[in-house]
């Protein structure tokens, strides 16, 4: 699997059209949910996509809601998550140059599909640089 996905309700049909672009890159995705418009929690989804993400079933996630924090939120209280609440081209490249990110996290009540699209195509595309962020990454897991 390449990546894992997943949605609450105000982010439902951003991650449809989200799964869009990644088939059409050519990669595997399996989508937690949720799958429809109908209200949910985002810390169920958010938690799924993080927990399944650091028990190495895929190496990067995407998660969305109203405006990604609390999906982000929820995520990141899973050990060895790095999700990342992106809201453009730089944050996107800068999510994973510096800071390695597993997860990308958008607010669909933030972004237009364009935006969308650019932040996911950047954030796919990008290496992580290493060097002096590695220690820094390794700094996040200390207690
Ligand atoms: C749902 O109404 C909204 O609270 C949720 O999508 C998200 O924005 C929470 O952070």
């Amino acid at each position: 699997m390449d990546i894992i996905i997943g949605s609450d309700h105000a982010g439902f049909a951003a991650k449809e059209y989200v799964k869009e672009l990644l088939a059409q890159r050519g990669l595997s995705v399996e989508d937690k949910g949720c799958f429809s418009e109908e209200s949910v929690h985002y810390p169920i989804y958010g938690k799924a996509v993080a927990k399944a993400i650091a028990a190495g079933e895929a190496p990067r996630g995407i998660l969305i809601c109203g405006t990604g924090i609390g999906i982000s939120l929820a995520a990141n209280k899973v050990k060895g998550i790095r999700a990342a609440l992106c809201h453009d081209a730089f944050t996107a490249r800068a999510s994973r140059e510096h800071n390695d990110a597993n997860i990308l996290a958008m607010g669909a009540r933030v972004l237009s599909l364009e935006q969308i699209k650019e932040i996911v195509e950047i954030w796919l595309d990008t290496e992580f640089l290493g060097g002096r962020h590695a220690e820094r990454v390794a700094m996040i897991e200390e207690d």
